[in-house]
């Protein structure tokens, strides 16, 4: 994940009504790009292909695309959140793969989390290693008139803490939820994660949003294998409108955070929608 450049968009930007899967969370793009005549190209298409189809019956799936020789193999994966249906986890990877070329054009490596899933592809196999840098988190403190008294916020604190501390002790598997009062959380890692490496993970995605969240009602802790996230009743990390950004420290990935971005994203969009509708209407 070392040479991706990350690319952070507001998810408040689409979130002032019910929160959804489809929701944009954050994306990283690699600097070194590629040809789009490589046979890399050519991996990448049928990568992408095999990823779609298994998004269908699967909620993780990983593939190896090495067809075209000369090339570095591409690697890819798609996860999605466990309580995710089926039908939507499909709808999620292919919202993924449709926003890819307008987020990260010919970027050689890649990935894309939506709230539901999350999609990574890129040349270097990554798939099986352990990954806790943190690419992107978030706090969200009760709006003013909504905060906590002293006791309250030791309160919630406590209940905060425990439903952090269940994510850690429920073993196994990929996906778990803990609750303790009015806070839930859920950790999820990528599927390509051990036991081992998933509670790892967890652990230092709680770590971390203990150290940097503070008396906050609901964070996120998205690292390179999984995230953590919790809320309280009434705040939700999904539905930000004062949200704090933290660019990480973690100076070996160069975090770019482009505040207020949303219409540079949605004309980027909008351009590959132009352009997809042009290549169709020229059939
Ligand atoms: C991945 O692709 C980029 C751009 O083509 C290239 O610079 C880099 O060396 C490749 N990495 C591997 C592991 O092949
Ligand atoms: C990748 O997928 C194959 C099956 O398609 C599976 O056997 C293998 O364990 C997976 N590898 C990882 C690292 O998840």
């Amino acid at each position: 994940m070392s040479e991706l450049l990350l690319l952070l968009l507001f998810s408040s930007m689409a979130s002032s009504s019910a929160s959804s899967d489809d929701d944009f969370v954050y994306a990283g793009c690699s600097q070194p790009k590629y040809d789009a005549a490589s046979p890399y190209q050519s991996n990448l298409d049928a990568l992408f292909a095999s990823l779609a189809n298994s998004a269908a019956f699967s909620s993780y799936a990983n593939f190896t695309s090495a067809a075209a020789r000369g090339t570095p193999a591409a690697y890819g994966l798609f996860q999605c959140r466990g309580d995710v249906a089926v039908s939507e986890c499909a709808a999620c990877v292919h919202s993924c793969l449709s926003q890819l070329s307008a987020l990260c054009p010919s970027a050689a490596g890649a990935s894309v989390q939506l709230r539901g899933c999350y999609l990574r592809y890129g040349n270097d196999s990554f798939l099986g290693k352990p990954d806790t840098s943190v690419l992107y988190k978030k706090c969200v403190s009760p709006s003013a008139g909504g905060g906590h008294g002293d006791d309250e916020s030791v309160m919630q604190l406590s209940m905060r803490d425990a439903a952090l501390a269940a994510l850690q002790t429920s073993r196994g598997g990929s996906y778990r939820v803990g609750a303790a009062g009015e806070v839930k959380a859920v950790a999820q890692c990528v599927g390509d994660q051990s036991a081992n490496q998933c509670d790892e993970c967890t652990a230092a995605a709680v770590a971390r949003l203990r150290e940097v969240c503070g008396l906050a009602g609901a964070g996120d802790a998205y690292l390179g294998k999984c995230y953590v996230s919790y809320s309280s009743d009434g705040v939700d990390a999904s539905h930000d409108d004062h949200g704090e950004f933290i660019c990480d420290e973690a100076g070996k990935t160069a975090a770019i955070i482009i505040g207020l971005i949303a219409g540079i994203a949605l004309i980027l969009l909008f351009l590959s929608f132009v352009r997809k509708a042009g290549n169709q209407g020229s059939k």
